[in-house]
């Protein structure tokens, strides 16, 4: 495995968005929705730096089947909260094909939301398959499957506080343990 990022270079590009985020909606409140599972460090470092008055809540969602290529894409709603009227952050880790926070924004602008927009850790350079663009990113990187910083791979390594490409012999070496 290769460090792609630092823990310290995230610290920093989080307190970046963090400004920016309380910068643009300055005076106003916001919602912001984790997109589970990747999200979920970004989300708990991020929301601790927001100024603003703040509701938090997480969606499901999950395109990767055991492989490092896309599949299906699974949304849950279950735990989303209400949204109606709410300025809405969607937060994830990673913009890839883009299929993810393309949905997630239709699903949540139709829920009545005031606005939606989208934030993320990392924009895979290349790869995007539809117009829309994350509002919000912090770091821009080559197209090569990464992990850490809640990245994972069969749900394995989201717990390193780097970022790390995996590389093929690191799959190899993984088996199915
Ligand atoms: P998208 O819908 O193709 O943009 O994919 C977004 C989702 O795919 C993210 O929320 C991640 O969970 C997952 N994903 C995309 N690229 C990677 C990667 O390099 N490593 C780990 N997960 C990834
Ligand atoms: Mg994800």
């Amino acid at each position: 495995m290769r460090t792609l990022i630092e823990a310290d270079e995230i610290e920093r590009g989080v307190a970046r968005l963090a400004a920016e985020l309380n910068e643009r909606y300055a005076g106003g409140s916001l919602t912001v929705l984790g997109v589970m599972t990747g999200s979920l460090m970004l989300l708990a470092d991020l929301v601790r730096k927001l100024e603003m008055p703040l509701r938090v809540g997480v969606i499901q969602a999950s395109s990767y089947r055991g492989t490092t290529e896309p599949g299906e894409l699974r949304l849950s709603l279950d735990a989303m909260p209400d949204v109606v009227d709410q300025e809405v952050l969607l937060v994830d880790d990673i913009f890839d094909t883009g299929r993810t926070i393309d949905r997630l924004t239709e699903v949540v602008a139709a829920r009545g939301a005031r606005s939606v927009r989208s934030a993320v850790l990392l924009l895979k350079r290349g790869r995007s398959r539809v117009t829309r663009t994350p509002d919000f990113r912090v770091f821009e990187i080559p197209d090569e499957f990464v992990v850490g910083y809640g990245l994972d791979h069969r749900d394995r390594y989201r717990n390193l506080p780097y970022v790390a490409v995996l590389e093929p012999s690191d799959l190899d070496a993984e088996g199915t343990g």
